[in-house]
């Protein structure tokens, strides 16, 4: 059957250049190599240069995802970046990558869930593409945790890093077994505070820094990432064992083999890359598709879902055909 559909053309990422060990965090913190492998599987992770900004790494991702999709960038009629860590309170930060790629048509605007933030863009893209309010979707996710991050709590600052992961989304009509088939969004508000910022323009006028009760949110994620996968397949009729690839939001490595046992999925089946990125928020599963599609793994055709939890709790899953 022939149907409209958000067909994903191209995916690219960017991360900064310098590497933050766990040996240099020991430095800083009451921590441990050792500790932070075996309780997260994170090694190290990158951090934005001095004056770097979150545009700086979108942009980069955006013009690496339009190079892969082999589309030019005055194509793009939508432009959803997913932060919680925007240059500035305002304009978005989309508004800036926009204007620096060149794009002229269409909207562009910021989206806010946090970790969850990549799946609610590419959710909230393929509504604007499947109602035809857009032809092509550039759907990205970039973060500055490190400007957040307590650098004296370490229970949070050897989790997080900073990075930028993008898609690119073209409206075609194709065979309904292509491009975004089905997704699954949720917030329940009543775990705000489980992991949150404690500033803001509003309540604090200071941008504020990352808390998070991190065995609680452990508790929260393998159930609520399982339960949204079930229903991402679903939705879309699909049985979970014909799935080729998960891209999970890189959190903690423990999460992943959590839910990979809860569902029975074969762990070469899951890409990580938490070892080398850690938690890069809204970033972290772009960031995984594309690794998984540049080394080869991830091929045109195959069946992917993705899926991630953050803060507010959100939490969520896409299944896209590549
Ligand atoms: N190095 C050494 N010890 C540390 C530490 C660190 N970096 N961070 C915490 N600890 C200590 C704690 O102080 C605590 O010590 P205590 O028992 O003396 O009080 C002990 O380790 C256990 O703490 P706990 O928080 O229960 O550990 P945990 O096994 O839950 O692991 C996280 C902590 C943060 C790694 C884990 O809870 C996690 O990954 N949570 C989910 C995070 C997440 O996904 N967040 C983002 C969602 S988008």
């Amino acid at each position: 059957m022939m149907a409209l559909r958000s067909v994903l053309l191209g995916v690219g990422g960017h991360l900064p250049e310098r590497v933050l060990t766990n040996a240099e965090l020991a430095e800083r913190v009451d921590t441990s190599d050792e500790w932070i492998v075996a309780r997260t599987g994170i090694r190290e992770r990158r951090i934005a240069a001095d004056g770097e900004k979150t545009s700086d790494l979108a942009i980069k991702a955006a013009r690496a995802a339009l190079e892969h999709a082999g589309r030019d960038a005055h194509d793009v009629d939508l432009i959803i970046v997913a932060t919680a860590t925007p240059d500035l309170t305002f304009p978005a930060t989309a508004a800036r990558v926009q204007a620096a790629l060149g794009v002229v048509k269409g909207a562009a605007f910021d989206l806010q869930a946090v970790c969850s933030g990549f799946i609610f863009a590419l959710a909230t893209a393929d509504n604007f593409l499947a109602r035809e309010q857009a032809k092509l979707a550039l759907v990205i996710g970039a973060e500055t945790f490190s400007r957040i991050v307590d650098w004296e709590d370490r229970g949070t600052c050897v989790l997080f890093g900073d990075g930028a992961g993008a898609v690119v989304l073209e409206a075609q009509t194709c065979d309904t077994q292509r491009g975004v088939i089905s997704t699954f969004l949720r917030t329940d508000g009543r775990m705000h505070d489980l992991l949150y910022v404690d500033g803001g323009p509003s309540e604090t006028q200071t941008t504020g820094k990352l808390r998070m009760i991190g065995n609680a949110v452990f508790r929260q994620a393998v159930e609520h990432i399982s339960g949204a996968m079930l229903e991402a397949c679903a939705r879309a009729g699909v049985s979970i064992d014909t799935v080729d690839w998960f891209v999970p939001h890189q959190a903690n490595q423990r999460i992943l083999d959590g839910v990979a046992r809860r569902l029975g999925i074969p762990v070469e089946k899951v890409i990580s890359t938490v070892a080398v990125h850690g938690n890069t928020s809204a970033a972290s599963v772009p960031l995984a598709l594309d690794a998984g599609v540049s080394d080869g793994r991830i091929k045109k055709g195959d069946l992917v879902l993705m899926e991630a939890l953050g803060g507010g709790l959100t939490w969520g899953a896409a299944l896209v055909r590549m």
